[in-house]
């Protein structure tokens, strides 16, 4: 069995996210840890917070309240949304942490003795009212090309083209509004990236192949724009500062890393905060130190994170000339919109995760959004969709079979699976289809492939139903009661099944499924061929116990609701 290290793209700290977000990068993570973990692996999956950077600092200063202090708050609100969520993290960390400061200044530290970090002066826009640097986009006024009065000093938001701050005419500071702006001078580090094109090409080059093609093809382009350098500090308060051991006069003045300098390096950070809560039994480095060989590490994220963790993130580490485990695949997911819209976290709109939870559990979400994630294209959630999913996949495919089965087999034979005639053609083809199916939902799992796995996990669910159709034990009960508790048995078994082999999607309900039986020594544990075949696994005398409604069928009256609350028009 492998060792399998996963990381999802770590949520920024401000702002609660919406589901377009989730579907990119956390749920897939879990629902691919959840797999490997039945397969017997063993699996080490992180996330946490990304919490540096102007953002947070600013949202801090909307409240009222100190930088640490809101990021600690927002840090416990979005974990507790996501054990709603039921995400398995092994740990959910904060790349605020003392442990990511360290390793950060420790990377750094190597860089520059490998002489890939250099001081470099810039001219940045200074605000006196603020007293403070800008970034370019917290600096706005008019675009000289298209008039729009509230154009950022990165890019115009109405034409979109491309600036620089001092194209803007009457700029201003976007925290402030002061116009009473300067041009200073000012020290940053830069990592030279250009130093190691070559080096991370060839890296690339030697993996790429093996990832899912949306990945490796942004890879790829990224490459053949070129490396440049970059500026990897910056004028916060918030922030890793830059060591005082190695850059005294740029410590003195206060710089600190540029958050994405050390948001990725948190991947590691948040390995040794898990580790350092039980050191006894947990080793951060056999993860993350010349374990080249041994671990397996897949990373999630949506598709805009790509160049920072196919060449950037890889360049930081090859330029340490230290055994930093790197990357083995990169899973990358395009949009998920909204109506044909984009989700807009500044604009509130389209579903946000706390509201998903407020109005369905957990597993109504995790179903659809994977079965539907935008793996290949964007894809679109519209109510409809999401009710039409629910009423015909889970309700009616899954759900209905479990409890029809179950409430049938009670009436007619009592709380214990029932015994009597030996499997036949029908369960032998029944068996050959199972076996089958499986198969091609592992091999599309393995392939991280989770659209197509979730139609495979359907295909599974819709066998049962086919079965229960064709051998029709409500009627089979009337002349051949034997056979009848053959069918019934035959599909307990199929839901033990379904109950094992659903659980990375639907952890919740798998479980519920799961003990609906009381069988000893009970496990989650993968279900092999042969198992799938014989679907014996639940004897007969097993008792039961019948779970309440597993999905919740949904009513013309709730998707209404859910338009009016949520907005159900094209942007
Ligand atoms: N916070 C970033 C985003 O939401 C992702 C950071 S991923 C990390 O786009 F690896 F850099 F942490
Ligand atoms: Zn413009």
């Amino acid at each position: 069995m492998a060792r399998h290290l996963i990381t999802s793209a770590l949520p920024y700290i401000n702002g609660i996210k919406h589901l377009g977000n989730m579907v990119g990068s956390m749920l897939p993570a879990d629902v691919y840890s959840r797999y490997l973990r039945q397969r017997g692996h063993e699996v080490l999956y992180i996330c946490a917070t990304d919490e540096h950077g102007t953002p947070a600092e600013l949202a801090a200063k909307e409240q009222g309240i100190p930088v640490d202090e809101f990021c600690a708050q927002a840090h416990d609100q979005q974990k507790a949304i996501y054990d709603g969520f039921n995400l398995a993290f092994d740990y959910f960390g904060r790349s605020s942490s003392p442990q990511n400061h360290e390793i950060t200044q420790e990377i750094a530290r190597e860089l520059k003795a490998n002489g890939f970090i250099e001081e470099r002066s810039i001219r940045q826009v200074y605000s006196n009212a603020d007293g403070r640097f800008l970034p370019d986009r917290y600096i706005i006024g008019t675009c000289p090309h298209c008039g729009y009065d509230k154009a950022r000093g990165d890019q115009c938001e109405n034409c979109t083209r491309v600036l620089d701050p001092t194209d803007l005419i009457d700029a201003r500071s976007a925290i402030s509004g002061s116009s009473d702006l300067e041009i200073r001078e000012t020290k940053h580090l830069f990592l030279l990236q250009s130093a190691l094109a070559g080096e991370v090409e060839a890296w690339v080059d030697e993996r790429a192949d093996n990832w899912p093609v949306l990945a490796s093809s942004i890879a790829r382009k990224w490459l053949t724009e070129g490396l440049h350098d970059r500026a990897i500090t910056r004028d916060l308060d918030w922030g890793v500062p830059v060591p005082a051991d190695t850059w005294p006069e740029l410590a003195a003045e206060g710089k600190v890393f540029y958050v994405w300098f050390d948001a990725p390096i948190e991947y590691i950070g948040a390995t040794k905060e898990w580790a350092d809560q039980d050191p006894e039994r947990r080793d951060w480095r056999s993860w993350w130190w010349e374990s080249d060989a041994n671990v397996h590490y897949t990373q999630f994220m949506g598709k805009d994170n790509v160049p920072f963790h196919s060449v950037m993130f890889p360049a930081t580490l090859l330029g340490t000339r230290a055994p930093w485990k790197k990357v083995d695949v990169i899973k990358a997911f395009n949009w998920l919109n909204y109506y044909g819209g984009k989700f807009s976290t500044s604009q509130r709109r389209g579903v946000f995760t706390h509201d998903a939870l407020d109005i369905l559990p957990a597993d109504y979400w995790r179903y659809f959004m994977m079965a539907n994630a935008p793996e290949s294209d964007d894809s679109s959630f519209t109510w409809e969709h999401f009710t039409a999913t629910v009423n015909k996949d889970l309700a009616d495919t899954l759900g209905n079979f479990v409890n029809r089965v179950l409430s049938f087999s009670r009436k007619r034979f009592g709380d214990e699976v029932p015994a009597g005639a030996e499997p036949g053609e029908a369960e032998a083809k029944l068996g050959a289809e199972i076996a089958r199916l499986l198969a091609e939902y592992e091999s599309q799992m393995e392939a991280i492939q989770f659209r197509k796995a979730a139609a495979a996990l359907r295909a599974l669910w819709s066998a049962g139903n086919s079965y229960l159709e064709e051998k029709a034990p409500w009627l089979e009960i009337k002349t051949n009661p034997e056979g009848a508790a053959l069918t019934l048995r035959t599909a307990m078994n199929l839901i033990h099944l379904y109950a094992v082999v659903s659980e990375p999607f639907i952890p919740t309900s798998a479980k519920t499924m799961r003990q609906a039986f009381s069988l000893e020594n009970d496990t989650a544990t993968w279900v092999n061929q042969d198992e799938a075949k014989s679907l014996a696994a639940v004897p007969a005398g097993t008792p039961f116990t019948i779970p309440p409604v597993l999905f919740a069928k949904l009513t013309d009256e709730d998707l209404e609701s859910y338009k009016e609350r949520f907005g159900g028009e094209s942007a």
